[in-house]
């Protein structure tokens, strides 16, 4: 048996620190978006082990590569002892805040559920996912989500629609570890203030169908502090015509909205140059994301 299923990028359209939890991760509250650019991965049986094969080379083929480390995962907890082949077309740019490796390890324990034919319940996929990565739970959902705890608590939310997205990766790679171990000293009165807010985000959804969303993102202060380019590419796109603009995630993708696609294009012919991504897409409402998934 083959299968081949796309394995979507996320952005974040907020995203706030709300304080530093005893085991050394942060406390979150983000707005998390699956859009229409991907990876694809193909994953074939085969009689016995994990094989990667991925031409890009910023992506491990051994045992650290999420997609290995998720079917390992999966292998040992369900005791299917069979291989698998996966095949990554890589397209989203690696180290870059749209959660390319959380997608893929979720879309491999989606995958493998059907090809080792071993299906998982869903509190067990979710536990998996987690122990995976923050961000991988909220790719079995997709859509609009709120994500809270470490990123890995996901509420689906109203959907938000945006027809005009524009992707701008200049190819500075960041380490998610780093940005957070770089963030400036949090105050528990900030935490506090903030923790009983999470359904101010879910309330935001509701008025952001038809208001635009106001976009935050607090990890923005160290990663563009050190990467001052990236003001730059935000400055740029706002003088092309866009509507918002804001890293995704720990960086370095910046996304903007357009009104239409005749300003996005201007604003794609403005910021294209060599050795950067300026990528086109559009969210990907949660319905057309877990059909497209079959999850
Ligand atoms: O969960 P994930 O492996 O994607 O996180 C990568 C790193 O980012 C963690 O090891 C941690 O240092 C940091 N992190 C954090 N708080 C979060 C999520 C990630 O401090 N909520």
């Amino acid at each position: 048996m083959i299968i081949t299923l796309p394995s979507f990028a996320k952005i974040n359209w907020t995203l706030e620190i709300l304080g530093k939890r005893p085991d050394g991760y942060h406390e979150l509250r983000t707005l998390l978006q699956t859009i229409s650019f991907a990876d694809e991965l193909t994953f074939e049986a085969i009689e016995r082990g994990i094989e990667i094969r991925c031409d890009h080379p910023d992506v491990p083929r051994d045992e650290t590569n999420l997609v290995h480390r998720a079917a390992t995962l999966f292998g040992d907890f369900t005791g299917a002892g069979k291989g698998v082949r996966v095949t990554i077309k890589k397209r989203l740019p690696v180290a870059a805040g749209l959660g390319g490796g959380s997608s893929n390890a979720a879309v491999t324990l989606l995958a493998l559920q059907k090809l080792w034919e071993t299906p998982l319940a869903p509190r067990d996929l979710f536990s998996l996912g987690a122990r995976l990565g923050s961000d991988v739970p909220f790719f079995f959902i997709g859509g609009t989500c709120l994500g809270v705890g470490r990123g890995d608590e996901v509420y689906p939310l109203a959907d938000i629609h945006a027809e005009y997205l524009l992707l701008v990766n200049a190819g500075i790679p960041v380490v998610t570890r780093e940005v957070y171990a770089n963030l400036p000293e949090l105050t528990n009165q900030k935490a506090v203030a903030k923790m009983p807010l999470s359904l101010e985000a879910a309330y935001a959804t509701i008025a952001a169908s038809s208001e635009p969303i106001q976009l935050h993102n607090e990890l923005e202060i160290p990663v563009l502090a050190r990467h001052p380019l990236l003001l730059e590419i935000k400055e740029r796109l706002r003088q092309s015509g866009a509507r918002g603009v804001l890293m995704s995630g720990s960086g370095s993708t910046v996304f903007a909205i357009f009104d239409s696609d005749q300003a996005r294009s201007g604003a794609q012919n403005d910021l294209s140059q060599p050795g950067w991504l300026c990528e086109p897409a559009r969210t990907l409402s949660r319905a057309e994301y877990r059909h497209t998934l079959g999850c």
